[in-house]
């Protein structure tokens, strides 16, 4: 059985629906994801149109090199800064404890805030023990930072069980978040039950299978059945199981669109018609190997 996460389709109203982080910091369930969404016009456009749409929430990284058109989008929105919840990541490459401070300065920087709401290490370095002690140096860089209110919150990307296991025995601070892959074809349940028995949000990323979920048939049915697209239905899928997600598009039409799951619901036997889809199928590199360099 695929883990549902205690906070599930019950607080999901709208766009606006949050979850509680461990330090009861409000993060919205749905927002966007800006991954390939290129620095200059198409970024900024994106997140302008998505504010519009009521979007709250905006997923960035240093690897994106979109952080300045972001930062622009949302300092013109004219929305206040404390009305959007802004998400980073540490890369690969600024990993260890005085290169993830200036990789956040950086980030704070280039986004024009004085804040981050959530900072993320983007892919735990578990390939040599040198590497994994870089990593562990880099959490306790979150770990100051977060002490000195630079980010409202801390927490990993793409660390599989054994990885939040290793970081615990390390340290005396728990991720808040675990943003990892998860769509229909790759729900790696255990380890959703572990961060839910630890606390951890779970965040789902490549929730559109990367613009592939109109090839799933059963998505395809149910989505007939609902009146609604395969994307919407494996977006809906993702939230009443509890999860938060981030949805990348840079089309206005496909930003209102994944936008506009909050007036239906999947019933118990579709959502286990879609937990059955799972064949460990990977879109993006395994976790083991650090990630994209
Ligand atoms: N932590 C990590 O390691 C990590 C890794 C990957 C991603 N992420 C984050 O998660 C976000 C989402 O993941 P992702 O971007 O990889 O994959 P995704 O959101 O599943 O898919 C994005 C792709 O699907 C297309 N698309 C979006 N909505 C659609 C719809 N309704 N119908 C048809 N096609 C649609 C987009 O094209 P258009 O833009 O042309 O509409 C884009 O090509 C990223 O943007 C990033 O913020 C994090």
């Amino acid at each position: 059985m695929l883990h549902t996460h205690p906070h599930g389709k019950d607080v999901l109203r709208d766009i606006t629906s949050t979850t509680d982080l461990p330090n009861g910091v409000r993060m919205p369930r749905l927002g966007l994801g800006t991954y390939r969404s290129a620095q200059g016009g198409e970024v900024e456009a994106a997140v302008k149109a998505a504010l519009d749409l009521g979007y709250r929430s905006i997923d960035t990284a240093s690897l994106y090199g979109n952080e300045e058109g972001i930062g622009r989008a949302v300092a013109e929105s004219g929305l206040p800064r404390e009305e959007v919840f802004v998400t980073s990541k540490v890369g690969n490459n600024e990993q260890g404890y005085d290169s993830a401070l200036q990789a956040l300065a950086r980030s704070l920087r280039h986004l024009r805030t004085g804040y981050l709401d959530l900072y993320l290490i983007h892919w735990p370095q578990p390939q040599t023990p040198e590497s994994w002690q870089m990593t562990l140096e880099t959490w306790r860089a979150m770990e100051r930072a977060y002490a000195e209110g630079s980010v409202r919150a801390i927490g990993v990307c793409n660390f599989l069980e054994n990885h939040l296991e290793r970081l615990a025995q390390a340290s005396e601070t728990r991720p808040m978040v675990n943003q990892y892959e998860f769509h229909p074809w790759l729900q790696q349940p255990s380890l959703g039950s572990y961060c839910d028995a630890h606390g951890i949000v779970t965040e789902a990323w490549a929730p559109v299978m990367k613009g592939r979920a109109a090839e799933v048939p059963e998505l395809v049915l149910i989505a007939e059945t609902h009146r609604k697209s395969p994307a919407q239905v494996a977006i809906r899928w993702i939230l009443q199981h509890g999860m938060t997600t981030i949805p990348k598009s840079v089309h206005r039409e496909r930003l209102a669109e994944n936008a506009d799951v909050f007036d239906f619901e999947l019933s118990g036997e579709e959502m286990a018609a879609i937990d059955l889809l799972d064949r460990g199928a990977r879109f993006g590199p395994h976790p083991d190997g650090g990630g994209a360099r």
